[in-house]
């Protein structure tokens, strides 16, 4: 039985550091595990411009712990107005290393988002031109279509076109949640590929839902059925190329997760390597973790493998209850449980 293994250090290919004070509390969590981030777009005011994303990533440099080698990649926020020389520019220029497509109201902060993908498509044909990666939020927000049926739904009627009509166009499918996600981006051109977050592939909806609601497992997209989370699995370590590392965390502070109306988001950053680990021991599958978490992100996004690695030994620490975080306190993903691998400090 392996009980260490050494990687090249991976990277997360989507994760939500938010601003100000929470930025400050959690951006050292995800620069102690991963060297580069793609840093999605959607705070209040959303990142937009070029001008924007230069200023984030300033304060992002600026909230990192001292020494730290971390290095965002700031994303651009689609618009029904976004203008296609604006972000060609943005992107020709380093201020943006992709753009991502919320549908207006899919999830947290999303109002500004693209109400008709038509909207879109001078926009798209010009990412296709220039290579930008499109990074896609795949749920349909339609009041009558059923919240675990958005994104086959999102397949049918809105990506089975977009691969048609752009086909050179570098796409990520971001946090696939089913069976349907995982086959589309297997039998879809080169260009399309998808990350998958660490809570979709440890939890089925009944884990969110039997023996009382826990809206610390609440995500969007939802978490669905025991079947989608094994394929999720299967795609993940299948040594594919197209699946990749994303973790998705998004912290909310514990009062707007444990209220009424409780905020999409798993706080999943602190473990997130480890939780990983653990998916890819179970499978059995250990071997492909770092094609997975270090290698098919950097060859989709046309970056070089990260050249330092890291280490994992197994036999885990105990994930703490709650974090403190900006004068409130986060819940991380796996709390009270004891995951079978640990982070070896640099
Ligand atoms: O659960 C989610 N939380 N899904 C998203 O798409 C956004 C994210 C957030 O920003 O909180
Ligand atoms: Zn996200």
């Amino acid at each position: 039985m392996t009980d260490r293994i050494t990687i090249r250090r991976p990277d997360d290919w989507h994760v939500h550091l938010r601003d100000g004070d929470m930025l400050q509390a959690v951006v050292g969590y995800t620069a102690r595990q991963f060297r580069r981030a793609i840093v999605m777009p959607n705070l209040k005011p959303p990142v937009t411009t070029a001008d924007m994303a230069r200023a984030y990533r300033a304060r992002i440099m600026a909230a990192l712990p001292e020494g730290s080698d971390f290095e965002p990649l700031i994303t651009c926020y689609l618009t029904d107005t976004t203008n296609p020389d604006e972000i060609a520019q943005g992107f020709e220029t380093g201020a943006f290393a992709a753009a991502k497509l919320y549908p207006a109201n899919a999830t947290t902060n999303s109002a500004f988002g693209v109400t008709d993908i038509q909207k879109l498509y001078p926009v798209l044909a010009r990412m296709e031109k220039i290579g930008m990666p499109f990074l896609v939020h795949g749920e349909v927000t339609d009041h009558d279509v059923d919240v675990f049926d958005r994104e086959a739904v999102f397949i049918e009627r809105i990506f089975s076109r977009i691969t048609a009509d752009f086909p050179g166009l570098r796409t990520v499918f971001e946090h696939i949640t089913t069976a349907d996600a995982a086959n589309f981006v297997a039998s879809a051109g080169p260009n399309v590929a998808a990350t998958i977050t660490p809570q979709h592939l440890h939890i089925s909806r009944n884990d969110m839902l039997v023996g009382g609601i826990r809206p610390h497992l609440y995500c969007l997209p939802i978490v669905k059925r025991e079947t989608h989370r094994l394929a999720l699995r299967k795609a993940a370590t299948s040594g594919s190329a197209k699946f990749f590392l994303g973790t998705d965390t998004a912290p909310h502070a514990i009062e707007t997760k444990e209220t009424s109306c409780g905020c999409a988001g798993i706080f999943n950053a602190p473990y997130a390597i480890e939780s990983y680990a653990a998916v890819f021991d179970e499978e059995g599958a250990l071997d492909k973790l770092e094609a997975f978490a270090s290698l098919n992100g950097p060859a989709f996004y046309r970056l070089p493998v990260n050249e330092d690695s890291i280490t994992l030994v197994r036999g885990g620490e105990t994930v703490p209850m709650s974090i403190a975080a900006a004068g409130t306190s986060l819940v991380p993903f796996h709390a009270g449980e004891t995951l079978g691998w640990r982070l070896l400090a640099d």
